[in-house]
């Protein structure tokens, strides 16, 4: 081990095995960048404020810019015994520029300084899933908009209830991530607060300008109490439920995906090269990877259920069990990049098996709905409607028929008022557009959505379709 930053007041080498237990150096090392422009803008402001003198600032920030440039080339070696980052960067200061390195925590204390890396870190992630969301809501809509002309079964309970556009159940998901993108850029409002300046929990006696630091490292607010910004993880909580929601969101796409692609549905065909094989059947043609990000989804849950658990009994301020929430963050954010990035793929990797789902709206009185509405244009109530269509599929269920093969005699057994015009009624190929009302899955509704959606996210528009 090297030199404690605080081994002053201790009269034994600290015990290997604390070492060990006690350090973070393995996961907060990737932390580095944050921790070094966290650094050069406190440096900057002690000199502004005349607490160091401005060749000493010029040496040293110089000197944290060759440590970044040796730290992004794997020139320092993490090896040597370091308890966590913050020590890292200090120490290879020193030994650039001698004792002048030390000036650097001068009016600071790991309990801010962490607090900002980790601020500056979700900060940093929070945009990047921000533009992987969008990008997975472009191939949506793009796929949305291939299959415009696309009737499917649209189910409630997995039972067949209503035809609907394949297009607007797609739809239903990019709305989804819509509000996935909002929640987290609705979170960076509160991750952008800048603590620096609370030092261990009391703040600092020295003259520090907080404002010159928030505005160099671009935050648009000051944390307005000490003993709080060194011990709030709120916005971790929040970046880990709003990736938890955005995962519970691509999981239940996922999960559709796998049961879509089953022989027992056929309705959707993934490429080969984004499925995998069987080391047994030769036969198998797996789906691995939506069921992955349907698995994924649980750990992403542990993350923000370990960490509410963590904070949940910390007086204040700063407690080492704190040092818990980098592991669960790194690790969500991970995760929620690759599966945003494999699903975004792979939704360019499917197709739709037409036929299928055409036959598939055939069967299951899809139009069942339709025709009690039927009636209620005849004059029913509609509970009279729907008592009277609950008959008639009785009746075809008997006869092994479907609504449309029912006679007109036979429909008018039920009511005198059924006539010629309900066989329109019983196609399902022309009941979404029945639906054309707002939100509705009726066609002109559905490209209107399309459109909007474009323009929404940017989408160039010569690609055709309904686009333009
Ligand atoms: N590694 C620590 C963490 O991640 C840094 C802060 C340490 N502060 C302290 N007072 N021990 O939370």
């Amino acid at each position: 081990m090297t030199k404690k930053v605080w081994g002053g007041r201790f009269k034994q080498d600290t015990d290997a095995l604390v070492n060990r237990f006690n350090a973070s150096i393995e996961f907060d090392r990737r932390l580095y960048a944050y921790d070094i422009q966290g650094s050069i803008a406190h440096c900057r402001m002690l000199a502004a404020q005349g607490i160091i003198k401005d060749e000493e600032s010029t040496r040293i920030v110089e000197a944290l810019g060759q440590i970044q440039r040796e730290l992004d080339h794997g020139e320092i070696s993490f090896e040597e015994g370091y308890e966590d980052i913050h020590g890292l960067v200090e120490k290879a200061l020193v030994q650039k520029i001698g004792a002048l390195g030390e000036k650097i925590h001068t009016g600071r204390s790991r309990n801010d300084q962490v607090a900002l890396d980790v601020r500056l870190y979700v900060r940093d992630v929070s945009q990047g899933v921000m533009e992987r969301i969008k990008e997975t809501q472009r191939a949506l809509v793009a796929l949305a908009e291939e299959n415009l002309d696309v009737v499917m079964p649209g189910y409630t309970h997995l039972q067949r209830a209503q035809p609907v556009l394949l297009a607007h159940h797609l739809l239903a998901y990019h709305e989804m991530l819509k509000r996935d993108h909002e929640r987290f850029r609705e979170g960076l409002e509160r991750i952008n607060v800048m603590p620096l300046g609370s030092a261990a929990l009391a703040g600092s006696t020295f003259d520090l300008d907080r404002e010159m630091v928030a505005r160099e490292l671009g935050f648009g607010r000051i944390s307005r109490n000490s003993m709080d910004a060194v011990s709030d993880r709120d916005f971790v909580l929040e970046f880990l439920f709003n990736a938890s929601v955005l995962m519970m969101h691509m999981s239940r796409l996922s999960e559709e995906l796998v049961i879509w692609s089953s022989q027992e549905y056929g309705f959707v065909r993934i490429s080969d090269a984004f499925c995998t094989g069987s080391s047994i059947m030769p036969q198998k043609k797996n789906p691995d990877l939506p069921e992955l990000i349907r698995g994924k989804t649980g750990r992403v849950y542990g993350h923000l259920m370990s960490l509410l658990t963590t904070m949940k009994g910390l007086p204040l301020t700063y407690n080492k069990d704190m040092q818990e929430d980098k592991e669960a963050l790194f690790d969500a954010s991970d995760t929620v990049h690759i599966c945003l990035e494999v699903m975004c793929r792979l939704l360019g990797e499917i197709s739709f098996n037409r036929e299928r789902l055409k036959e598939a709206i055939q069967r299951g009185f899809l139009v069942a709905t339709d025709l009690a509405d039927y009636l209620v244009r005849k004059g029913l109530t509609f509970r009279q409607a729907h008592e009277i269509v609950g008959k008639m599929v009785l009746l075809a269920m008997d006869q092994k028929k479907e609504l449309h093969q029912l006679t007109l005699n036979e429909m008018k057994g039920f009511n005198r008022q059924i006539g010629e015009d309900v066989y329109e009624w019983l196609d399902p190929l022309l009941s979404p557009a029945r639906r054309n009302g707002l939100g509705g899955t009726g066609p002109d509704r559905v490209k209107q959505a399309i459109e909007e959606a474009r323009e929404e996210l940017g989408m160039d528009n010569n690609k055709g379709g309904a686009g333009g």
